[in-house]
């Protein structure tokens, strides 16, 4: 079920139950453009921490400049790993740097949890190409001593995904200005919430979260405190996630 809160999440979120979300996927405003809204939300992080369960963990996307500007903030949240978002095309907010085609997204958990027992399930990609992996072995006086091997990778065979990730940013076709794509939150989502699990989106914007989420068959709660964009979520909601519906999941296969 996708659920729908209007208003700013701070007040919102006091409604809702401890521990009611196995993981959360933020996108807060980073503070770094002239759009109305792009305004750093003090204390969201210290907001949804109890809402979280003890196994659950946390995706932020953010800049460095963020990261570090509210390193504060995460008091209570330790951090797990990074990962980037690789856009086709960037953002030219300066001329006088490089021109910038990435975003991050920082995982964290409860820092009275043990990441032993956080939910995780990594993910795989079909990349793979087939060739000899030769590694030599490590001398008897060396940490960890070991014996060559030799393995055949297999064709398209699954790898671990990678730290960076490539996405088409949602340019030109968005409905929402900082819009994420669906590729770079569904691996997140997919890593960090358990099947028929529940997330929790905090600044929903047009609702990318909540899409993905029906798409897996995720509760989710998202809020959203811009009118402009309610309808917006519903219209994603109610138009793009049937069609969206991941088709192994919801048609029987062959026999069933
Ligand atoms: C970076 S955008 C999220 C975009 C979203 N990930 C998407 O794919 O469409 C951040 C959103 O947070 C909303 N917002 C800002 N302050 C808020 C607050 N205090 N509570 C809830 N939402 C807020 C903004 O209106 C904006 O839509």
């Amino acid at each position: 079920m996708i659920t729908v809160l209007t208003g700013d999440c701070r007040d919102v979120l006091r409604t809702l139950a401890d521990g009611s979300f196995d993981c959360i996927i933020v996108d807060p405003p980073y503070g770094e453009t002239s759009l109305p809204w792009d305004r750093r939300v003090v204390g969201w992080p210290a907001a949804v921490r109890r809402l979280l369960k003890p196994t659950g963990s946390m995706w932020v996307f953010g800049s460095q400049r963020m990261f570090l500007e509210c390193a504060a903030e995460f008091d209570g949240w330790k951090l797990a790993q990074d990962i980037v978002w690789e856009k086709h095309n960037g953002t030219g907010l300066f001329a006088d740097r490089f021109r910038r085609v990435h975003e991050h997204a920082l995982q964290f958990y409860l820092s009275d949890a043990k990441w032993g027992s956080v939910y995780k399930d990594p993910q795989y990609t079909n990349d793979a190409r087939a060739r000899t992996v030769r590694k030599k072995g490590r001398p008897a006086q060396w940490i960890g001593a070991t014996g060559e091997t030799v393995y055949r990778s297999e064709d398209g065979g699954p790898r671990l995904m990678r730290s960076v990730i490539f996405a088409r940013s949602e340019h030109g076709r968005a409905v929402h200005p900082t819009q994420k794509p669906i590729e770079i939150v569904e691996p997140l989502l997919l890593y960090s919430c358990p099947p028929s699990g529940a997330v929790l989106d905090p600044f929903a914007g047009s609702g990318t979260v909540g899409l993905v989420a029906a798409r897996h068959q995720r509760d989710c709660t998202l809020v959203e405190a811009n009118e402009e964009f309610w309808p917006v979520i519903q219209d994603r909601m109610a138009n793009d996630a049937p069609l969206f519906a991941d088709p192994a999941l919801s048609n029987p296969g062959p026999g069933d």
